[in-house]
């Protein structure tokens, strides 16, 4: 694991810091893709009002700082502790909001019907084994509770599921909707969906939007 944290403190070395305002003039907002100003935005999980909501991998925390000031109790993890302290220093004034340092499924471990929401945005549901997360997140869920991630989709002709290893130290699991939407099924979840978001005008490549429910 430290060879994974080591990757992820060289990636966090090279992130520019979210900008001060959207397109919008928004000064927080959740971004569901790796584009600026596009995609859909958080109510596809439903009211968020006085729901606790953990975010996966949550970087500098920008996103679940969006939630928390529409009244989310949020919680961050992140394994990446420059990550961490960033997400402090930009959104500790915030109520309502606390970060972890630590990595997920040691996190999730002993911490059953915690969260109404799970949320993974580029985070570690796409670079984390599923035979160990998945269960994890779902038992981490309230009966009724929404798991929501995002992800670029394989390359087209990739072989399906394939496992990349990337950094010499993360891996990630590549999978289409449908391999998803499998997985999830496989270990509880329902109301399983996943849609491919197209790219803004000019871009190549979409993303992956997963959710379902406990
Ligand atoms: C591509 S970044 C996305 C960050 C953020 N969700 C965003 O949209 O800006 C992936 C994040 O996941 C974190 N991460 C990766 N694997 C992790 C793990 N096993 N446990 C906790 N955090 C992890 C990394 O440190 C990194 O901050």
């Amino acid at each position: 694991m430290e060879a994974v944290t080591a990757a992820w403190e060289r990636y966090a070395a090279g992130r520019a810091p979210r900008r001060a305002l959207n397109a919008a003039g928004d000064s927080t907002w959740l971004n569901w893709t790796q584009y600026p100003d596009h995609g859909p935005d958080e109510s596809l999980l439903g009211p968020v009002k006085g729901r606790r909501v953990l975010e996966l991998g949550c970087g500098t925390g920008c996103n679940l700082a969006h939630l928390a000031t529409l009244g989310a109790e949020c919680v961050g993890v992140d394994l990446s502790p420059t990550r961490t302290a960033k997400a402090r220093d930009r959104w500790g004034d915030l109520p309502g909001l606390t970060f972890h340092t630590a990595e997920v499924t040691a996190f999730l471990a002993g911490r059953p019907r915690a969260f109404d929401v799970v949320v993974s945005i580029f985070g570690p549901v796409w670079f984390t084994d599923p035979t160990t997360l998945l269960p994890l997140v779902r038992e981490s869920l309230t009966p009724g509770g929404t798991f929501a991630f995002s992800h670029k989709p394989p390359r087209p002709g990739q072989e399906p599921g394939a496992v990349l290893r990337e950094a010499r130290a993360v891996s990630r699991w590549d999978y289409t909707g449908a391999e998803w939407a499998v997985r999830l099924a496989a270990v509880g979840f329902t109301n399983i969906t996943a849609e491919v978001i197209d790219p803004p005008e000019g871009k190549n490549g979409g993303t992956l939007l997963v959710r379902a429910g406990r």
